[in-house]
């Protein structure tokens, strides 16, 4: 089991990576001083899979365990979702003591963090991440929220969980395509933050399936991505700085996935675009060398990501739509750009005409 600790002034967390730890989840939770009331929050698919283990640690720590699965998918990541679970934890009569446990990807711990931060002013949430993305990235940190007809998670809180359990081993349900978006969020970490992580997966074969990546190297991607993400929340809780370059090859990714209708491309893969671009535009600033960019652009081709713009993308439109991320600040827009590996500044002078000319190269053809 490796831990790590989210150092935060308010309330530290730990989080555990452990193989097979679904089954310890009551005991861990047991250590927290929690009330006796438990809801366990997934979506039909994962909870087929896992829930019933979920429910048996629990119940047999000494919880009592009431379950509500919500609608799959990212378009059920609504107000309408958060209501009715609402009225499970009236209708369970949830207590400020008592505790959600997130058992699912990135829409289920948002949307149940979201839920946990808004019952009774609060009450505790578990993050218990079975997609490689929440396992990285979304369960840490207390981002929560849900979406607007208007926007993607407009409407949220900062709700920090009480402890993040992740179980590698649930990985080997998840589709491809899943595993492989996460992989992208990894990649930044190693180029944000970690140059040990970035040479870690030069050094793997394959970055693309969990059954090509040797169990060891799924433990160090995930101790390493968890401690950059840790690290990054520590210094900056309510993203008032660094937490920024958590940004990296966002910019360009959700101005992508927007003007896609969030339906062609999953998020890690308009992430991985994104860093392309990012890299390249850091070239034609002179801030970074051509030769690393070229190593991170082979990272992203091993996990098989997509690192050209999709076909027939309105380059205009794009330009629109960067003006529109929630990161812009009085007009101009934020690019987070490496200066080598692990290293990365936050800018806002890059010129529109080098974003256009760059855009114009990366179209797939
Ligand atoms: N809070 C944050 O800081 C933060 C950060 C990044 C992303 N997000 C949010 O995360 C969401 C995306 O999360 P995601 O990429 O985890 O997608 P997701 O939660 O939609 O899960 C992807 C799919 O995999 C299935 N699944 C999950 N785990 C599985 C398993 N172990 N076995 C089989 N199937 C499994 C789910 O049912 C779903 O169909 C977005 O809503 C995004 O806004 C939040």
């Amino acid at each position: 089991m490796t831990s790590i600790n989210v150092n935060l002034p308010n309330q530290s967390y730990e989080i555990a990576i452990a193989p097979a730890g679904l089954d310890q989840l009551g005991e861990y939770m047991s250590q927290l001083q929690l009330g006796k009331k438990v809801l366990l929050v997934s979506n039909p698919v994962i909870f087929k899979h896992y829930g019933e283990r979920a429910i048996v640690s629990l119940k047999n720590a000494g919880f009592e365990v009431a379950s509500h699965n919500l609608p799959p998918g990212e378009r059920y990541k609504t107000l309408n979702s958060i209501q009715k679970l609402y009225d499970v934890a009236l209708q369970k009569r949830l207590e400020r003591s008592s505790t959600m446990v997130a058992l699912g990807g990135g829409v289920v711990g948002d949307m149940t963090g979201f839920a946990a931060a808004t019952w009774l002013r609060g009450i505790n949430v578990i993050q218990v991440p079975t997609t490689l993305l929440a396992m990285v990235d979304s369960a840490i940190g207390g981002k929560t929220g849900v979406n607007h007809p208007q926007g993607k998670n407009l409407i949220g809180a900062f709700h920090q969980p009480r402890f993040v359990l992740i179980d590698p081993e649930v990985l080997k349900t998840l589709p491809v395509r899943e595993f492989r978006a996460g992989m992208a969020e990894v990649i930044k970490y190693g180029v944000i933050w970690s140059a040990e992580l970035f040479t870690r997966l030069e050094g793997s074969k394959h970055l693309d399936q969990l059954r090509y990546v040797k169990t060891d190297l799924i433990n160090d991607i995930l101790t390493y991505s968890c401690q950059a993400k840790a690290d990054v929340v520590a210094a900056d809780e309510k993203e008032s700085g660094l937490r920024t370059i958590l940004n990296y090859g966002h910019t360009i990714g959700h101005a992508v996935e927007s003007l896609t209708q969030y339906s062609l491309l999953k998020h890690g893969e308009a992430v991985g675009i994104g860093m392309v671009v990012a890299g390249q535009i850091a070239v034609e600033l002179g801030l970074w060398s051509q030769e690393e960019t070229e190593r991170q652009n082979a990272l992203i081709k091993k996990a098989s990501l997509p690192t050209k713009l999709p076909q027939g993308l309105d380059i205009d439109g794009m330009i629109g739509a960067l003006q529109l991320d929630k990161k812009v600040q009085s007009g101009k827009v934020r690019f987070v750009l490496p200066t080598e590996v692990g290293v990365v500044k936050v800018t806002d002078e890059v010129p529109t005409d080098t974003i256009h000319r760059i855009l114009g190269q990366m179209i797939h053809e």
